[in-house]
C-alpha cells in the first residue's frame, strides 16, 4: 500500500516507518523538520515532502491509499508554549489534512491521538466510553482533532484515532521528555532519578514499537470493523504510578538516587486506562514490550551510542532554542523547510 506518514521525523515516526517498510508498504514522509539534526543515529530513509502541515495541498496527498498522521506538537509542556498554536496545528490543521485527503481520494486516515484526552477523570479507570476531561492545551487539541475527524467518516473514508498511552522506549530520534525515557536517561547520565511531581499520578505506558504495530495492523484491518473507531493503545498491565516507574528504573540502574524536586506537588493529569477495545478490533494486537524490557533496551542503546547528554532530545528546550536563534518563527514555521 502507498502510505503517507506525516511527522515521520519525530520520535515515533522512524519506528513506524521501519515497521511499515517491513510490512511491505511503500512510504513517503511529510514533515517540516522541526527536529532536524536531533537524531541519535540514521534511520530508514524515505522520500520526503518538506512541508508544514498547515500548508498541505491536494497534490501532496493525492495518489496515497492511506495516511498515518503523526505530525504535531507533541506533549504537555510543548502544548503550553503557545496554546492557540497547539490548537491550530494539532486540531485545525489535522482536520484540514483529513478533509483534503478525503477529497483527493485517500481511503484511510489513521490519527495518532493520545490518552491525555482523559486528563483528570472522576472515575478510577477510563476507557473509550469515558467522558473526556483534558487538563492541558495538548490534551484539548487532541480531543478537538478526534471530534473533527469523526465528522469526516464515510464508507469510502475510513478514519481511526489511536489514543496512544504515554510512549517509552528507544527510537533513533529519542525524546527524553517522556516519563520513562526521562527517568532512565537521568539515571544513566547523572545517577539521579529526579521526580518533578510527588509521583502519585497514574500513567498508562506503551512501548514505541507497540504503537508502530498498532498502526501496521490498522492499515489493513477491514474497514467494516475499524471505520470511525477510537482505540486506546496500550495494555491494562502497563498502568503505573510515576513512583513505580522510578522504582523500576532504580532496580535496573543500580546506585541511581531517587530525588523529588523541591515543592513538587501532585500532577493533575492522572488516569488508569483499559485497553480491551483495541484487542477486540485488532485481534493480532498485543504489547510485546513491558516497562522492564523497555528500560533495559534504552540502557543498552545509551551504552552502544555512548550517550553523553540530552541536548536536542527535549522538545520544548529544543524549540525554544530555535525560536531564540530565529530558525523558526513564532508560529514554529522553520525559516528553511528541510527534512
Ligand atoms: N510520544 C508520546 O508519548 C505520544 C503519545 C500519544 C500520542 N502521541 C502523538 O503521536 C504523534 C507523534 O508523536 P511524537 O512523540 O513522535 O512527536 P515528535 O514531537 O517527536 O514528532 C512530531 C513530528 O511532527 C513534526 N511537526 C510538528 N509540527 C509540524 C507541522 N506544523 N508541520 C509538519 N510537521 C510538523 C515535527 O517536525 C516532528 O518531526 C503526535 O501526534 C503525538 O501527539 C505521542
Amino acid at each position: 500500500m502507498r502510505v503517507l506518514v506525516t511527522g515521520h521525523l519525530g520520535y515515533i515516526g522512524p519506528v513506524v516507518v521501519s515497521a511499515l517498510n517491513e510490512a511491505g508498504h511503500d512510504i513517503v514522509g511529510l514533515d517540516s523538520g522541526l527536529f532536524r539534526g536531533c537524531a541519535l543515529e540514521p534511520s530508514a530513509e524515505v522520500p520526503t515532502i518538506a512541508r508544514d502541515l498547515r500548508d498541505v495541498t491536494p497534490d501532496d496527498v493525492s495518489g496515497f491509499e492511506a495516511i498515518v498522521h503523526l505530525a504535531g506538537l507533541s506533549n504537555d509542556p510543548l502544548g503550553f508554549l503557545d496554546p492557540a498554536l497547539t490548537h491550530e496545528v494539532n486540531g485545525a490543521a489535522t482536520v484540514r489534512l483529513a478533509r483534503i485527503a478525503r477529497e483527493a481520494g485517500v481511503r484511510r486516515f489513521l490519527n495518532s491521538s493520545s490518552c491525555s484526552v482523559y486528563g483528570a477523570p472522576e472515575e478510577p479507570w477510563v476507557d473509550e466510553t469515558s467522558a473526556l476531561r483534558p487538563v492541558t492545551p495538548y490534551g484539548e487539541s487532541k480531543a478537538t482533532a478526534e471530534q473533527g475527524l469523526g465528522q469526516l467518516v464515510s464508507p469510502s473514508f475510513c478514519v481511526v484515532s489511536f489514543r496512544n498511552a504515554t510512549a517509552f522506549g528507544y527510537s533513533p530520534r529519542l525524546r527524553t521528555d517522556l516519563v520513562v525515557n526521562d527517568l532512565a536517561s537521568g539515571a544513566y547520565l547523572r545517577g539521579e532519578i529526579r521526580l518533578n511531581s510527588d509521583g502519585s499520578a497514574w500513567r498508562p505506558l506503551v512501548h514505541v514499537r507497540d504503537i508502530a504495530r498498532a498502526f501496521v495492523l490498522g492499515l489493513t484491518a477491514p474497514s467494516t470493523s475499524i471505520n470511525g473507531a477510537i482505540l486506546n493503545v496500550g495494555a491494562d498491565a502497563q498502568n503505573y504510578t510515576v513512583i513505580e516507574i522510578a522504582r523500576a528504573v532504580s532496580e535496573i540502574v543500580p546506585g541511581a538516587r531517587l530525588t523529588i524536586a523541591e515543592g513538587a506537588g501532585k500532577d493533575r493529569r492522572s488516569y488508569r486506562t483499559r485497553f480491551e477495545r483495541v484487542r477486540n478490533v485488532l485481534p493480532d494486537f498485543s504489547c510485546a514490550y513491558d516497562l522492564r524490557t523497555g528500560i533495559e533496551d534504552l540502557l543498552a542503546n545509551f551504552r552502544r551510542l555512548d550517550l553523553r547528554s540530552t541536548d536536542g532530545l527535549v522538545r520544548l528546550a529544543h524549540l525554544q532554542r530555535l525560536i531564540a536563534g530565529a530558525e523558526v518563527d513564532a508560529s514554529l514555521r522553520p525559516r528553511v523547510l528541510a527534512a
